[in-house]
């Protein structure tokens, strides 16, 4: 019998596999958005050594090489490995929260979105300070609980195309769960015994266009792809009718849609 815990990381490895072509060409580059921050919060310049946490694509790690750090990348799923190593990353598969890296091996370590995929969140973050030096940094991002208005364009869309939600959506364990506030974010680095601990929201309007900002939840992309993915293909047709509908409000007057999005970003040293 598995835990929530391994039923929630279970369902993570389904969500993620096959699907790296299809992250990169859609929401990769809506999380690509708080790099440049994650980077300065996590003091990366030349020589820093760095491991970037469920790099996906390998975003973050790519922008540590360009600022001539050393980076390491660990995802917990091989195609997302595969892109990223084509992408010039020295990356190999690992899930949190075991990694394969000895203690206080790092100088930074970044996840970018992450955490949020991760069943045992506590558990991670014992595993990110280990593998720390004393003193190195942490950085995180993650959804906030506030949510902008351009992240419930397709939950909408799901909504108004009468879309039945799937038996089988990622369900944290409320025993592993923590408020997705910058109080809470910073409450569970403090648990975790992370000191210097900063967390803040970061609130920015992704541009994408209709057929890019649909193309991830109809390749079956994260949540909502799960959730666009497992209709009857009537419904989905319908959901893409009131999806193009509703797009109309986050017109940006050049042919893209502006999409507000809030995500927490909270910085540590172990
Ligand atoms: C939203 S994506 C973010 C990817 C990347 N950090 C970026 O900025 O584009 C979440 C990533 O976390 C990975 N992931 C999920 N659970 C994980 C775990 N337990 N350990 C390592 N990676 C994990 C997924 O495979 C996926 O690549």
């Amino acid at each position: 019998m598995r835990s929530p815990a391994e039923a929630f990381d279970a369902i993570e490895r389904t969500m993620w596999d096959g699907r790296a072509q299809a992250y990169a060409a859609s929401f990769a580059r809506l999380c690509a958005y708080p790099v440049g921050a994650l980077l300065d919060a996590a003091e990366v310049t030349a020589g820093t050594y760095v491991l970037d946490a469920g790099t996906g694509t390998g975003t973050a790690a790519m922008a540590a090489r360009r600022r001539g750090a050393r980076v390491r990348a660990v995802d917990a799923d091989a195609g997302m490995v595969a892109a990223a190593r084509a992408g010039g990353v020295d990356a190999r598969v690992a899930a949190l929260p075991e990694l394969p890296f000895a203690d206080g091996e790092f100088d930074a370590v970044v996840a970018n979105f992450v955490l949020n995929h991760v069943g045992r969140p506590r558990a991670a973050l014992a595993e990110l300070r280990r593998v720390l030096r004393p003193g190195g940094r942490l950085v995180l991002t993650l959804w906030s609980a506030r949510r902008g208005a351009g992240q419930d364009l397709l939950v909408r869309a799901c909504e108004a195309g009468g879309a039945v939600p799937p038996a089988g959506l990622p369900r944290r364990d409320p025993a592993e769960d923590f408020a997705r506030t910058p109080e809470g974010l910073a409450e569970l680095l403090e648990e975790a015994a992370f000191t210097a601990v900063e967390s803040t929201e970061l609130e920015w309007d992704h541009r994408a266009t209709v057929e890019e900002w649909w193309g991830g939840a109809a390749a079956g992309v994260a949540t909502i792809g799960l959730v666009v993915t497992s209709q009857e293909p009537e419904t989905v047709v319908r959901i893409r009718q009131e999806y193009e509908r509703l797009s109309g409000e986050f017109a940006d007057g050049g042919g893209r849609l502006a999409l507000p999005h809030v995500a927490l970003l909270a910085h540590a040293r172990a």
